[in-house]
């Protein structure tokens, strides 16, 4: 048979193929619609998915005697998470700048005092590029065992042209051995270093000549552009010389104030804006009708303890695109579990399961302008799935702090059985 599958899947309780939005992100009620196919079946291919149908109709279509099978009995299988949002290669840690928070001191009077981004930089600057990839691979073999399948990585540690290059570099390594997809974005307008103080539209200056170098490794371009970051005139900068060069655009808004960087995404028509926990109604008025992704990142306001959430629902009813993701880094949210995002936004954002995995899968492949490949279960898109241990999705969101999957399947190929990585 030519066309003999690589693998079957069978049997699966409920099958989340996510499908139907490949051209647009989901918005309003699409997002209560997660395509189930119950007793579900999935053949793939050279990496890729050849048939999705019920069991039923699998059945009639191959025979299974001659293909290799896996029965998923009363499991639930979707795509692969997406974590569109993180700043996963950094050195050292902050746990005692947690300690501080914990006991009053806020994340600004911690930056001002030169900790903050400006620690992690402290710690980044002193590793080298090997040291960096072998401590990033960990963090993506834990995001695998939990689920995600494909990450965005920005650089932003380095804050100068041969630490932030290194970091790039260093990404590149990893895009190559990794399993993972990874997509590299350049933030070195993450915030002002220590050395340009007091002159920041220098270091500003300094950004747009490291965008030429940039492009070499990266794919996107992010600003922050907020209170203690960059203003709107200094990111305008950034990002004009950013598409000048090709790059696509993505923006960090709103965390902690709105100082203008929604309207700055609508003009530059930015893939994505992120964060928004500060966002005006009249913002979101600005962003309906664009084709602006809005990445909600639910873990920043819980880990920064300030109880100031984006207003997911709102956003919802006004039309937005939305999409989540963990934001893992050391200093607002240490987590990488992509299961513990989708349990906040329902708790924190009144998201339902629902429209959480929507926003984790195919809103969250849209942020990254990867929805042709990957985000659904459809024939023609890349075969990346998840097996959970669970026997209804909305389970995902209630058992929370464990971690339910099983299975990962990474372009066809098995890469966690039962929990464990596959050699
Ligand atoms: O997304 N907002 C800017 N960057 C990170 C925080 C980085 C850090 O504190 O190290 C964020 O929250
Ligand atoms: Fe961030």
């Amino acid at each position: 048979m030519e066309n003999k599958p690589d693998i079957i899947i069978y049997h699966i309780g409920q099958l989340l193929t996510i499908r139907g939005a490949t051209q647009k992100p989901k918005i309003s009620g699409q997002m209560d619609d997660l395509g189930i196919i119950e007793d579900g079946a999935v053949a793939i291919k050279d990496g890729n998915f050849i048939h999705v149908s019920t069991t039923e109709e699998m059945r009639n279509r191959y025979e299974f005697g001659i293909t290799k099978t896996l029965d998923a009995s009363g499991k639930v299988a979707l795509p692969g998470f997406i974590d569109c949002h993180t700043h996963a290669i950094f050195g050292g840690n902050r746990t005692a700048e947690f300690v501080e928070r914990i006991k009053g001191t806020t994340y600004h009077e911690i930056l001002k005092k030169g900790g903050g981004i400006l620690n992690t930089v402290n710690s980044t600057r002193k590793l080298t590029s090997e040291e960096l990839t072998i401590l990033t691979k960990n963090h993506l073999d834990t995001m695998l065992l939990h689920g995600t399948t494909t990450v965005e990585i920005k650089s932003g540690y380095g804050l100068d042209l041969m630490n932030e290059i290194k970091i790039l570099k260093s990404i590149q390594k990893l895009k190559k051995t990794h399993c993972m997809d990874i997509v590299p974005t350049f933030l070195g307008a993450h915030t002002i270093p220590v050395e340009y103080k007091y002159d920041p539209d220098v270091y500003v200056n300094l950004v747009c000549n490291m965008l030429p170098f940039a492009r070499e490794y990266a794919v996107f371009c992010d600003v922050f552009c907020d209170e203690g970051a960059f203003n709107a005139q200094q990111t305008e900068k950034v990002l004009q010389t950013a598409k000048n060069l090709g790059f696509q655009l993505k923006l960090h808004s709103n965390e902690f104030k709105n100082i203008g960087g929604v309207q700055i995404a609508v003009k530059y028509d930015a893939v994505s804006v992120e964060h928004l926990d500060h966002i005006t109604s009249q913002e979101i008025d600005t962003l309906s009708g664009s084709a602006v992704v809005c990445v909600l990142l639910p873990g920043v306001p819980l880990f920064l303890m300030n109880n100031t959430y984006a207003p997911a629902k709102e956003m919802l009813d006004n039309g937005l695109a939305i999409a989540l993701a963990t934001d893992f880094n050391p200093g607002t949210c240490p987590c990488l579990n992509m299961q513990i995002m989708i349990t906040l936004a329902s708790l924190t954002m009144s998201m339902t399961p629902s429209q959480s995995i929507n926003a984790a899968t195919i809103n969250a492949a849209h942020a990254l302008s990867m929805a042709h490949l990957i985000g659904s279960i459809e024939e023609g898109k890349q075969a990346d799935m998840i097996i959970l241990d669970i026997d209804d999705y909305q389970q995902l969101s209630y058992y929370f702090g464990i971690n339910h999957v099983q299975t990962v399947i990474k372009k066809g190929k098995l890469v966690v059985d039962n929990k464990i990585p596959v050699k």
